[in-house]
C-alpha cells in the first residue's frame, strides 16, 4: 500500500516552556514507524504536518491509507485536526476517528461517559474560571491537571494538593499557563497500571504494565509526573521506575483491570489501538484516569511497545496490526 505517515515533530526551542513539545514525536519514533512499514512491503511518505499545507498535499497526492500519529496544534480538538481534514477528503486513516480523538483528549467529557457506563473513575470537578465553589463531596488530597493535555504536561508534585488554598492557587496557574480549564480529581493512592489494546480484525488486550515508583525515593517523586516521564531512567535524578509486565496482580484483579480497559476503549469508540491509564486503589478498585488513542510508539521508551513485547510481538507487528485493522475498516459499510 502507499501510506502517508502524519506526525508533529518534537523540536528543541529554549524560548518555549520545557514541556511545550512533549506531546510531539521524536525522529527516532518516526524512523522506527517508517522502517516497520517499509519492512512490511509498504511504500511510505513521512509528512511533518507543521511543515506543509496538509489539505493541498492530500488533494494532489493519492495515498491508500494515512498512518496518523499527529497530535495537532492548538485547537480544543487538536488530536482531531488531521483526521478532520482526512475525513473531509474521504481518505482512510489508522486509529480512532475525529470524534473519539476529540472526546478522549477532553478528560472531563471522557469521565462523564465512564460514569454513565459505571466504569470507575476518580470523582472530579472542572474549573473554568478558577473561582468556582469547590464541591464539598470531593475529598483531599486532590490532583489538579490541565483538562486537555497528555504526556503529563503541567503535572508535577505540586499538583497534588491537600487544602483549599493550594488547590485554588494551582487551578489558577493551570488555567493561566495552559489556557484551558483545570480538571480537579481525587488522588488515588495505589498501583499505577496501564493497559494496551490492539486490534487487527480481533481485539487483543496486552499484558498489563505496572509502573512501580518505590525506587524513585531519591527524586522525591512518587507518581507518573512530567519529570518522571521526560527523564525516565535517569539514575542521577533518581527517576528510575521499575516496569512489571505482566503486572504483579492476582488473576481476578488482572481480569477486572483488563475488563475496565476494554469497556473504556469501546465506550469512547476507539479503533485499532489505545492505552488506558488506571490507578488501582488500596481496596482494589481499578479507577480509569484516561484513555490515550494515540499512545507513544517510541520503540525503546514508550509504554505501549513494552506491553506488546511482553506479549511476544515485535515492533513491526504492532505497526502492521494497526494498518490491518484500519484497512479492514475501509471494507465495512459504515
Ligand atoms: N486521580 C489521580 N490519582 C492518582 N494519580 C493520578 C491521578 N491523576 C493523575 N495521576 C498521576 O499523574 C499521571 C498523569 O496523569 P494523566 O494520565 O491523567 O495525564 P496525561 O498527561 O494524560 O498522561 P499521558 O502521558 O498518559 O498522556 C498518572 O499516570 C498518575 O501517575
Ligand atoms: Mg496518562
Amino acid at each position: 500500500m502507499k501510506i502517508a505517515l502524519t506526525y508533529n515533530l518534537k523540536k528543541k526551542d529554549d524560548a518555549k516552556p520545557p514541556d511545550y513539545y512533549s506531546e510531539f514525536d521524536s525522529e527516532e519514533t518516526i524512523n522506527a514507524i517508517v522502517s516497520a512499514l517499509t519492512k512490511k512491503g509498504h511504500y511510505v511518505e513521512a509528512i511533518d504536518v507543521d511543515s506543509i499545507a496538509v489539505l493541498s498535499y492530500f488533494k494532489k497526492n493519492k495515498v491508500d491509507l494515512v498512518f496518523n500519529i499527529a497530535e495537532g496544534r492548538k485547537s480544543k480538538f487538536r488530536e482531531s485536526e488531521i483526521p478532520a481534514i482526512l475525513d473531509y477528503l474521504d481518505i482512510p486513516y489508522t486509529g480512532s476517528n475525529t470524534f473519539s480523538l476529540a472526546l478522549a483528549l477532553n478528560k472531563a467529557f471522557t469521565k462523564k461517559i465512564l460514569k454513565a457506563e459505571h466504569i470507575p473513575t476518580p470523582s472530579f470537578q472542572v474549573f473554568f474560571k478558577g473561582n468556582e465553589e469547590l464541591n464539598p463531596e470531593l475529598r483531599f488530597p486532590l490532583i489538579v491537571k490541565p483538562n486537555r493535555e497528555g504526556s503529563a504536561k503541567g503535572i508535577d508534585l505540586s499538583n497534588v494538593v491537600k487544602d483549599k488554598e493550594s488547590l485554588y492557587k494551582k487551578v489558577k496557574e493551570i488555567i493561566q499557563n495552559y489556557q484551558q480549564e483545570a480538571l480537579v480529581e481525587e488522588f488515588i493512592e495505589g498501583k499505577e497500571l496501564t493497559v494496551g489494546i490492539l486490534e487487527n480484525g480481533k481485539i487483543t488486550i496486552l499484558p498489563i504494565l505496572e509502573i512501580d515508583f518505590s525506587n524513585c525515593k531519591k527524586s522525591g517523586e512518587y507518581f507518573y509526573s512530567w519529570r518522571m516521564k521526560e527523564y525516565q531512567g535517569n539514575v542521577d535524578l533518581g527517576l528510575t521506575p521499575i516496569f512489571y509486565c505482566p503486572a504483579r496482580l492476582d488473576s481476578d484483579t488482572g481480569t477486572r483491570v483488563k475488563e475496565v480497559a476494554l469497556r473504556t476503549h469501546k465506550a469512547v469508540g476507539c479503533f485499532d489501538i489505545s492505552r488506558t491509564d488506571i490507578r488501582l486503589s488500596k481496596d482494589n478498585i481499578p479507577y480509569v484516569l484516561e484513555i490515550n488513542p494515540l499512545p507513544g510508539l517510541n520503540p525503546k521508551e514508550s509504554n505501549f511497545p513494552l506491553m506488546a513485547y511482553a506479549a511476544g510481538m515485535q515492533y513491526e507487528d504492532i505497526i502492521e496490526s494497526i494498518v490491518t485493522s484500519a484497512y479492514l475498516r475501509t471494507k465495512e459499510v459504515n
